[in-house]
């Protein structure tokens, strides 16, 4: 890839050229970055850039004639002539990637008021980098050329940039480096653990509950809740976020008091957290399960009885169906033992009442 900057002030690009990984991609030739004098394009004598605006007003205004000059010189076919301008469309990680798949891109550096609006019409395209204005264009054209070029082949590990944040629209997850305590500070315990596929999972979650409470507008899908509770403070935030992956729940009921956050749907998205709802759930329904079973042991009634074999079957393919994954394997396996036996007692308990009324109808025939 190639980079041409125009700028008044070529000087400010030497220490931002000759340092860390936009250096180390000069020199191994991964970009060539080139700065130009806009003044060196002049026609005027004195090598006059800019003058007053017509109308009247403060500042001094680019001239089209060097910068037009200038970017006929350097461009060819595989150009893209880029513009910095507070007016622009505002740059983002999107962006960063689109260029620095070209070949070849030439910046325009206004300072100054600005420039001659003419120039605009040369412009691939016109980019802002925030909204806010700072006195010329050089420093947006660094902050552009550092964004691309790390994006390079080779320039930087592509695993790094990869899980970068607004990668996937996502914001990136928590690093720790050592010590593991810091300050009483301990790096989470899932990051020691060696377990890779926890891990990723753990980051995974993280990067999403990050985005939805820093920048819940990044995520564009259905709408949804999250509900976190800030560790200092113990705060419970409340974010409404579009959706993304998760567990949904319903809760069933409407708990009416101030200082508690009623709500009709909630979707969770941190494992650890889903497996606690999922664990109380499924505990409360197998307290009922119970409840009806050891009622049931004092009454021979064959339809009750037959009505609740039905209602473990169900439940155990519920449960495999939609919480196993969820679930902790040993709680899944206690769960699923519980109800097998629920299951067993209540054939053969539905076998003796048939026997038994089969028994009653053969000595009332005799
Ligand atoms: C003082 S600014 C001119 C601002 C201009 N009067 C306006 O309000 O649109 C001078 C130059 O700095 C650059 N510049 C300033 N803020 C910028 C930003 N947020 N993004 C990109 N370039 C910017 C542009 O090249 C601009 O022509």
């Amino acid at each position: 890839m190639k980079i041409d900057i125009l700028t008044l002030f070529p000087k400010m690009f030497d220490g931002f050229l000759s340092e860390s990984i936009i250096k180390r991609a000069i020199e191994s030739n991964k970009v060539t970055v080139n700065t130009h004098n806009i003044r060196d394009f002049s026609n005027d004598k004195h090598k006059k850039v800019d003058d007053t605006p017509y109308g009247g007003g403060a500042g001094m205004v680019l001239m089209c004639q060097p910068i037009f000059d200038a970017v006929e010189k350097l461009k060819s076919d595989k150009s893209r002539i880029v513009l910095m301008t507070p007016q622009g469309i505002t740059y983002n990680q999107k962006m960063a990637y689109n260029l620095s798949k070209k070949e070849h891109l030439i910046f325009i550096c206004g300072h100054y008021e600005g420039f001659d609006e003419r120039i605009r019409s040369i412009a691939d395209i016109e980019i802002s980098i925030g909204d806010f204005v700072l006195t010329g264009g050089e420093l947006p054209a660094m902050i552009i050329t550092d964004s691309i070029v790390r994006l390079l082949d080779g320039v930087i590990d592509s695993e790094s940039h990869e899980n970068d944040s607004f990668v996937d629209n996502l914001l990136d997850y928590p690093a720790y480096t050592k010590p593991r305590n810091f300050k009483g500070m301990e790096v989470p315990d899932v990051l020691l653990s060696g377990n890779h596929k926890e891990i990723e999972k753990w980051r995974q979650t993280e990067k999403m509950i990050r985005t939805l409470q820093r920048r819940p507008d990044l995520v564009n899908h259905k709408k949804g809740y999250l509900i976190t509770k800030e560790n200092k403070t113990n705060e419970v935030a409340y974010i409404e976020f579009d959706k993304i992956n998760g567990f949904e729940i319903s809760p069933k009921n409407d708990a009416r008091r101030d200082d508690i956050i009623s709500i009709n749907k909630m979707l969770i998205v941190k494992p650890s957290f889903i497996t606690k709802v999922i664990k109380l759930k499924v505990d409360n329904r197998m307290k009922k399960l119970y409840d009806k079973f050891n009622y049931l042991l004092t009454t021979d009634d064959e339809d009750s009885t037959a009505h609740l074999l039905d209602e473990a079957v169900r439940y155990r393919g519920f449960i495999i169906k939609n919480y196993a994954d969820f679930m902790d394997k040993k709680h899944f396996n206690l769960i699923s033992k519980k109800l097998q036996i629920i299951i067993n007692e209540l054939n053969i308990k539905l076998r003796l009442i048939n026997e038994i009324k089969e028994n009653e109808l053969s000595g009332k025939s005799r």
